[in-house]
């Protein structure tokens, strides 16, 4: 017989986690005016909010968390980061940050002027927040085929070099100080850029003498597709892969909360002294000394391990394992999700699963809160909530995706949990027809409604 798939760790801590009745969801989540945000976690059962610093830390690293070093300047554990990060990712210059914005936030005050375009692949929210804030625009130069949901290509998340180059040929080229590659794209579902689009987009930006960041928060998850899709990258280590990926680029930002298996924590990654002296000065400012950033000692020791841990293909196959198991569940069944599914996340298409619920209704969110219902398991709505009120005419923006994401937390759920999800899906999509309305707005903040809106059925 041919040996099942088996999780590559075993358990030595537990964490209890309470089921509780329909009843109770029903109220709870009522009570929380229908936002997953204010529902307190422990009235969630499986928490899928999010897999960003939610991630369960190894032996090693919390042995690593005993051993640091925490003084102020020149912390043995900074230079223990720093020189994994020279060693797995290659940059000379390293600064530390409390988490992944704060790295755009230091990294944009020296790169980005008033003004300024900055092409990518489909910026993360706070990524793009970061250019507006500084009255510049992001622009989407993602391949078109990331828009359509059931579409199957290996890397969705490639920048399309021919818009990239329009965008570069019709603006004046010293308004276009970098291009952001985001490794996995979160916002297209965590799908991946192949090496050859991270070359060809770096030599183009070459030609055009404009940087190239990395937007590095999964980047080993990018790296484990390339090895398992990319031809010519089959038989290339994790390692070498990651290796190769961020030789294209001028610098990176990173949040640790994802592939560095941390519960908070950051970085930039850069090539030129010049840009990085500039950028310690608002390092000092916003974060703390260049050599702590807002992180202890301890921090950066576990950070060190985790991105050692992260880059290692039996953890990265189990983890996307995870994920594709699930997947592969939810599409038997015949649940619409975004395909192919990405590293980190399960991306259910509302607008297939409650086609009779207009968007004004927030169907992506309506099935956020029957899921908790359903079975206590949160997710978060990546669809209407999210993309807000457009700042001139005050109306509702309506995406082309309407999505309820599902992001799967780091060696922290067994199988038997992804079995209890997909059942808990299942349930609802087999009465989807009973869920005959959405959601209307009781209350919402000027920006970033998503985090504190109240809301009511209909
Ligand atoms: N870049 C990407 C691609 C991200 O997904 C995130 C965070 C950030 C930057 C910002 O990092 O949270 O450490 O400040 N994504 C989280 C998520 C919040 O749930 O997808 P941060």
């Amino acid at each position: 017989m041919e040996l099942p798939f088996a999780e590559p760790y075993k358990i030595k801590m537990v964490e209890q986690i309470r089921k509780s009745t329909k009843d109770e969801r029903i109220q709870w989540i009522k009570e929380a005016t229908y936002n997953l945000f204010k529902l307190s976690s422990d009235k969630v059962f499986i928490d899928l909010l999010t897999d960003s610093g939610t991630g369960a830390m190894s032996d090693k690293q919390w042995s690593e968390m005993m051993l640091g070093d925490e003084s102020y300047a020149g912390a043995s554990s900074f230079f223990k980061m720093k020189n994994t990060i020279k060693e797995l990712l290659g940059f000379d210059y390293v600064l530390p940050t409390h988490q992944g914005r704060a790295a755009e936030n230091v990294l944009f005050s020296v790169l980005v002027k008033n003004g300024d375009l900055i092409p990518g692949n489909s910026h993360f929210d706070t990524t793009k927040g970061h250019i507006e804030f500084r009255h510049a625009k992001a622009v989407d130069c993602t391949i078109d085929e990331a828009f359509n949901p059931t579409l199957i290509h290996p890397f969705k998340g490639n920048i399309d070099l021919n818009k990239l180059q329009n965008v570069f040929e019709n603006n004046p080229i010293e308004k276009i100080p970098m291009v952001i590659i985001t490794i996995t794209c979160n916002t297209s579902g965590g799908q991946p850029v192949s090496m050859q689009n991270i070359r060809e987009v770096s030599e183009l930006c070459k030609k055009y003498g404009v940087k190239v960041i990395v937007d590095s928060a999964r980047f080993a998850e990018n790296a484990y597709f390339i090895k398992v899709r990319e031809k010519g990258y089959e038989n290339k280590t994790i390692r070498e892969i990651v290796a190769e990926m961020f030789s294209y680029a001028d610098g990176m930002t990173m949040s640790s909360k994802k592939d560095a298996i941390v519960n908070m924590g950051g970085f930039i990654g850069l090539r030129d002294k010049e840009i990085y002296r500039q950028a310690s000065t608002f390092n000092i400012i916003y974060e703390g000394y260049i050599t702590y950033g807002g992180l202890s000692g301890r921090d950066m020791n576990a950070l060190a391990q985790g991105l050692r841990e992260g880059t290692e293909f039996e953890y990265l196959e189990s983890r996307i394992g995870q994920i594709e198991y699930l997947g592969k569940k939810l599409l038997d069944h015949g649940v619409p999700i975004l395909e192919p599914v990405g590293g980190h996340a399960i991306f259910i298409d509302s607008k297939r699963f409650l086609p009779h619920i207009p968007q004004s209704e927030f169907p992506a969110q309506i099935l956020g809160v029957e899921l908790f219902i359903e079975g206590g398991v949160r997710g978060t709505e990546i669809g209407t909530l999210l993309a807000d009120r457009d700042p001139v005419t005050r109306e509702n923006r309506y995406p082309k995706l309407e999505l309820l994401r599902l992001a799967i937390p780091r060696r922290v759920y067994s199988r038997n949990h992804m079995d209890y999800i997909a059942a808990s899906i299942i349930n609802v999509y087999e009465r989807r027809n009973e869920i005959k309305r959405g959601l209307k707005i009781n209350w919402e903040a000027p920006i970033m409604r998503h985090f504190t809106v109240e809301l009511e059925r209909l």
